[in-house]
């Protein structure tokens, strides 16, 4: 009986022939694991081909700065998240005057405590700047049109969303000021039609503004609005991956057609 040749395993170039074993050649013992760790999760995962098909992708003629808002109101959303993350782990969502000390606290005694607050409380209003300026970017470039018309809906979805994190977050000093703006807001939202008194209930967690109202609050803050936040970016991203940038309306697609006739 002839022997029967097996084919080659089904191996990307890369690692035919296998990598060397770690330590026998001149790079830093350091880096070469953390190059084979990588490589390691890769060879199972493929991840790097995500990244790849997220990264390398081809961006049309005349994209210009306005391309980069997304971009920002991106890195002011992952500034909030970071800044969040810190100032969580001092404030207390207590009505009867422990939120208000929590947060002197975090200002007058904890280290870098005030600037931390600083860059959440200015980088809330940063990044709603910013989303209003992508947004009329993606607007008056004409990328809502199709196919891009579903990421236009996640995007009103991101706005609303922000919104409300802004709303939610500016009670939860419960100084004077939070308090008595939070009331008139959630009266507003009361007058809105038909879900309007539900909305305000809902937003009190019941019929009187109190103790509730701030737990409530904290937890749509802090849990409810960023977990819905991630989810819709992340499929807002992968549908700008998948779906390309639109050119600036100013360039005129290349026209085999007339590129002819003018010949
Ligand atoms: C948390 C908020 C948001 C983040 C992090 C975000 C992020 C991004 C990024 C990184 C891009 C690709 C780069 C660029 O074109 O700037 C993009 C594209 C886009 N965004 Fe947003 N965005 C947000 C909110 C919005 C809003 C409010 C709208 C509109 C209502 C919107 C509509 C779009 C559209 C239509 C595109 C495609 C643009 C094109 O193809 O040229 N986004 N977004």
């Amino acid at each position: 009986m002839p022997k029967l040749k097996l084919p080659a395993p089904p191996l990307p170039d890369r690692l035919n022939p296998r990598p060397k074993r770690p330590g026998s050649t001149k790079t830093k013992p350091l880096a070469e694991a953390g190059i084979s760790a990588i490589d390691w999760v890769d060879e199972r995962t493929s991840l790097s081909q995500g990244a790849r098909w997220m990264m390398f992708r081809k961006i049309p003629k005349g994209t210009n700065w306005f391309y980069t808002l997304g971009s920002a109101t991106l890195f002011a959303f992952l500034s909030q998240t970071v800044t969040g993350v810190f100032l969580a782990m001092y404030y207390r969502p207590d009505a009867a005057g422990g939120a208000y000390e929590s947060v002197r606290y975090i200002t007058n005694e904890v280290f870098l405590g005030e600037f931390v607050r600083g860059m959440h409380k200015w980088g809330s209003s940063v990044m709603v700047i910013l989303i209003f300026l992508h947004m009329a970017r993606t607007f008056f470039f004409g990328a809502y049109k199709y196919p891009r018309e579903l990421n236009w809906v996640i995007g009103v979805a991101l706005l609303v969303l922000t919104m409300a994190m802004s709303f939610t977050g500016y009670l939860l000093p419960f100084d004077q000021r939070s308090y008595w703006a939070t009331i008139v807001g959630v009266n507003i939202n009361g007058t809105g039609p038909f879900v309007g008194p539900y909305l305000s209930d809902f937003l009190r967690a019941g019929p009187e503004f109190g103790a509730t109202t701030l737990a409530r609050f904290y937890a749509i803050h802090m849990l409810l609005i960023p977990g819905i936040l991630a989810a819709l970016i992340g499929a807002h991203l992968y549908l700008v991956a998948k779906l390309g940038t639109t050119a600036p309306p100013w360039i005129k697609a290349d026209d085999p057609v007339q590129k002819e006739e003018k010949a």
